[in-house]
């Protein structure tokens, strides 16, 4: 048993990161033989990227996909600890777990991911879920196999959590949910320790995979038929500032955007590292989607002190700006936290300022919540919820008003879109995204799959578009 301990996880070693190979016992092949497993997934893209490393695994071990948890041999929680909604949901499927595992005694359940990382979600697991049979990391996915083994033999929870950062594993096998579009990661954790952020902790110290790894990634994929890949890291400007080497995003950028890969993505964005060779990276190379997603999280510049997020206001709009100006056509969308601790209606008017001004695309909004172990949930918070769903409610309406206002420049013009599944909303129609990640319902025929076709945009709402092929 290996539990996750918070001040371990704070710590940031002088280790130096190895790089390996994923390999798997060849004894565990046959482990799954007969079985079915089912993942759930909650919280951001680098989760669901680790849900399919975590699915090929299981294949690997001669484990089936199951269509649902319902029929299910395996069923594994990959979990999100952003905010405490996502916590609590995980806790509420661990409880339907239980009522699943007293009718199918020998369904074999766990959670993994950022939740796992957590010494308090842990313990509370120990003392009243202890049914559970697996509890891995973040840290560790590459070591399912083993874990799983000792889980079955032992008939007891086996716990394996590193609270400290892991080597960077190449050649992870993976099973991708898309034909179209993948997934790259191209760097792990997060050193920037915003105050009220538990990532620094559940993902440990900034590690940045090799340049070459990424590209030879990025070569295959192409060779394989994707048409666009998404670049991932918790603060991807950040890359390779860990490995001490001249090159950074920008370069990085440059070389993905050369291996000829039709869409290039990336996300997330911090304002710290943005540099101007990016930009006109971004702006230069036509492969390079022109779509920035950069977090604003608050529009005041004590709130931002606050939150340590080392920019200001004054800052973050002439980084907007610029890109706005050097990249034609850019959307740029954003998130924002409203009522950190001691937000003021002056701070939140602050805020709502910068939304006016940046008119974003669109944004993701949240109320804070604070993360056990983070600087900010214990600092003083004696805003009412009422006042900070109001605050929301207004931030929200501002926010919906200008995605309204920018999908309308989009009416009657014809777009690039790269078709990717049936539509949700109408199976007769296909649904996909923008150069400028704005989604399109599009009436085509299901041979136009996984094409980047000119489509003609025909009606606008504030979340999605309306489309048919020019
Ligand atoms: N409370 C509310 N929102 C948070 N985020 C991160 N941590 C918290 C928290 N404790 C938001 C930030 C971040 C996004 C992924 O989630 O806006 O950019
Ligand atoms: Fe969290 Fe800040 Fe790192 Fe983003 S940059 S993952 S908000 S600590």
């Amino acid at each position: 048993m290996l539990v996750p301990h918070l001040d371990k996880a704070k710590r940031r070693t002088k280790n130096e990161v190895k790089v390996r190979k994923y390999k798997m016992a060849k004894d565990l092949k046959n482990l799954g033989l007969g079985k079915s497993y089912f993942i759930k997934t909650y919280g951001c893209q680098m989760n669901v990227h680790d849900s399919e490393n975590i699915k090929a695994i299981l294949e690997d071990m001669s484990f089936k996909e199951a269509e649902s948890m319902e029929v299910a041999d395996l069923i594994l929680l990959n979990t999100c600890a952003i905010r405490e909604n996502a916590h609590n949901k995980v806790f509420g499927m661990i409880g339907r777990l239980k009522h699943m595992k007293e009718e199918r005694p020998n369904l074999i359940t766990g959670i993994c991911g950022c939740m796992a990382q957590e010494e308090i979600v842990v313990d509370e697991i120990l003392k009243k879920y202890s049914f559970l049979d697996v509890v891995f990391g973040t840290h560790n996915i590459d070591e399912l196999p083993e874990i799983l083994n000792k889980a079955i033999h032992n008939k007891k929870i086996e716990v394996d959590v590193y609270s400290c950062e892991g080597d960077i594993i190449e050649d992870m096998p993976v099973k991708r949910d898309s034909k179209y579009k993948a997934w790259v990661n191209i760097m792990y954790g997060c050193d920037k320790f915003c105050t009220y952020c538990i990532v620094p902790y559940t993902r440990g110290k900034q590690r940045s995979r090799r340049f070459e790894d990424i590209i030879k990634e990025v070569q295959s994929l192409k060779e394989e038929g994707y048409k666009e890949v998404t670049l991932l890291g918790q603060n991807v400007n950040a890359y390779g500032k860990d490995l001490g080497l001249e090159y950074d995003m920008g370069d990085l950028l440059e070389a993905v955007a050369k291996t000829g890969v039709e869409r290039v993505r990336f996300v997330t964005s911090h304002h710290w590292d943005f540099t101007d060779k990016m930009i006109e990276v971004i702006g230069k190379y036509p492969n390079i989607m022109p779509y920035i997603h950069l977090p604003l999280q608050s529009g005041s510049n004590r709130i931002l002190k606050l939150m340590g997020r080392r920019y200001t206001k004054e800052s973050y709009l002439e980084l907007f700006d610029k890109i706005k100006r050097l990249v034609p056509n850019v959307s740029i969308t954003t998130d924002i936290i409203v009522g950190f601790p001691g937000e003021s209606e002056e701070d939140f008017l602050d805020t709502l300022e910068v939304v006016k001004a940046c008119k974003y695309d669109s944004a993701f909004t949240f109320i804070f919540s604070p993360r056990e172990g983070t600087p900010a949930a214990k600092m003083k918070d004696d805003t009412p919820l009422s006042v900070k769903e109001e605050r929301l409610h207004r931030l929200n309406e501002l926010v919906n008003k200008y995605a309204l206002e920018a999908n309308q420049k989009y009416l009657g013009k014809v777009v690039p879109v790269l078709l990717e599944n049936v539509s949700e909303k109408n199976s007769d129609m296909l649904a996909g995204y923008t150069d400028t990640m704005k989604l399109v319902n599009v009436k085509a025929s299901k041979e136009k799959l996984g094409e980047i076709v000119l489509v003609k945009i025909t009606d606008v709402k504030t979340w999605s578009m309306d489309g048919e092929i020019a």
